[in-house]
């Protein structure tokens, strides 16, 4: 529904079974697997995709930190990375590198190996 009706396709559809973060939106400031949920349950609810994190239509911080760092190659997990770290960045601002992992648990990444992920998130956080 967010992508086609609303045409919000940052947001990507991976497995469609709760097992990859490619679609991890912010549901209520909460990192969820929006393929998980059915529209009526974000009745109400404040809803953040990939789009909104963008500043006066230039990337913020985390995101420039991703293109700086190398931290997205084909780039089809990085709108639900940014997402993961984004609600981490909110709720710890400065995480270690296993928090950091551990946050990034349930996000996929067939391309980076993902330390070059956790050294974007880790250059922003460090600031
Ligand atoms: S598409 Fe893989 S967790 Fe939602
Ligand atoms: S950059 Fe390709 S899956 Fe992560």
């Amino acid at each position: 529904m967010v992508r086609e009706d609303l045409g919000l396709t940052g947001s990507k559809k991976g497995c469609g079974i709760g097992d990859c973060g490619a679609c991890t939106m912010l549901v209520n400031g909460v990192a969820t697997f929006s393929c998980m949920m059915l529209a009526i349950q974000a009745d109400g609810c404040v809803v953040e995709t990939v789009e909104s994190l963008a500043e006066n239509g230039k990337l913020n911080k985390l995101q420039q930190s991703f293109v700086d760092l190398g931290a997205i190659q084909c780039g089809y997990c990085t709108p639900g990375m940014l997402m993961t770290a984004t609600e981490l960045l909110r709720r710890n601002p400065h995480p270690s590198e296993k928090e950091i992992r551990l946050a990034l648990s349930g996000n996929l990444c067939r391309c980076t190996g993902y330390q070059k992920i956790v050294d974007a998130i880790k250059a922003v956080a460090g600031e």
